[in-house]
């Protein structure tokens, strides 16, 4: 069996600053907080909290300390708290979520009905409706676009890590309207380039492997993206869950990351795999020595 790894995959630029400011805080300071959990991955989550990196969940009940926005950023609300609340802001919100935030200001403030494409559960939308005074609508689908009911010019933009195919079947649905619709492109490039380098994987092998949080969604997008194309698809979050069945009569595995995956976990999952590959290997070499 062959293993392949997708041309990008992992920690993304955005996370990857978010850590650094993190470490940075923790040479300095014996205890840093972070506004909830700092990314989408449990494992990264516990070696920083064993770190003495400590999550807060509600800023109005937290004793102030120094407190590490994270990469899918907040609403203007939460700085405001934490400043009333005396709280000393480190803010690691990603320079491409803080590009969907001004843009949702900007749309609202020149009369825009703001739609954010993307999931209404997700923090990093939370935020963004947030900068809107809470106006901005969320549209997930297709189907959530077309039974919209709205009159005269509508912004159209998009959570950092939807499918790019989302946004588009999102817009033409919009498009359908009498509606004058504006639409930014906010999908980050590092979401797409995973995802587009996902797709490509996923048509040359026989089954993929898809490393991350289950909480994380630019990992959920990139397995579905593989399970739409037909090809077995396993989402895992660490490499003991890997099951030597998945790989039964298979030829070529596919192995591709979140943007929140650390380098390490994915570097364990491959190793495991050309392991089993390689015993698989010296298993066949032996059978067939017997049977000579
Ligand atoms: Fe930022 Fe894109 Fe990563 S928005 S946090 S670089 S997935």
């Amino acid at each position: 069996m062959q293993v392949i790894l997708a041309e990008h995959a992992g920690f993304c630029f955005g996370v990857q600053k978010a850590l650094d400011k993190v470490e940075e805080e923790l040479q300095k300071h014996d205890h840093v907080s972070t506004y909830g959990p700092l990314i989408h991955n449990p494992q990264v989550v516990e070696r920083l909290a064993q770190q003495g990196v400590q999550a807060i969940e509600d800023l109005h009940t937290a004793n102030p300390t120094r407190v590490v926005i994270r990469s899918h950023g907040v609403g203007p609300e939460v700085y405001s708290c934490a400043e009333q609340r005396g709280f000393t802001v480190i803010d690691a919100t990603c320079p491409f979520v803080k590009k969907v935030q001004k843009a949702a200001q900007r749309f609202t403030d020149q009369g825009y009905q703001v739609l954010v494409a993307g999931d209404r559960e997700h923090p990093e939308v939370q935020g963004i409706v947030a900068w809107t005074g809470g106006k901005a609508l969320v549209v997930a689908n297709q189907k959530e676009a077309e039974a919209l009911n709205l009159l005269g010019k509508v912004a159209l933009i998009a959570q950092t890590t939807l499918k790019e195919s989302t946004l588009r079947e999102i817009s033409q649905a919009l498009h359908q309207k009498e509606l004058q619709v504006e639409v930014e492109n906010t999908i980050c490039s590092a979401t797409a380039k995973r995802q587009e380098a996902a797709q490509k994987l996923v048509e040359q092998v026989d089954v993929m492997v898809v490393i991350g949080g289950r909480n994380s969604s630019n990992t959920k997008k990139l397995a579905q993206i593989c399970q739409e194309a037909g090809v077995p698809t396993y989402h895992i979050e660490k490499p003991e869950e890997l099951d030597c069945h998945y790989f039964k009569n298979v030829q070529k595995a596919g192995v591709t990351a979140g943007a929140s995956t650390p380098h390490w976990i994915i570097e364990e999952v491959v190793q495991r795999m050309s392991e089993w590959n390689q015993e698989e290997n010296e298993n066949k070499e032996i059978a067939t020595e017997q049977e000579a």
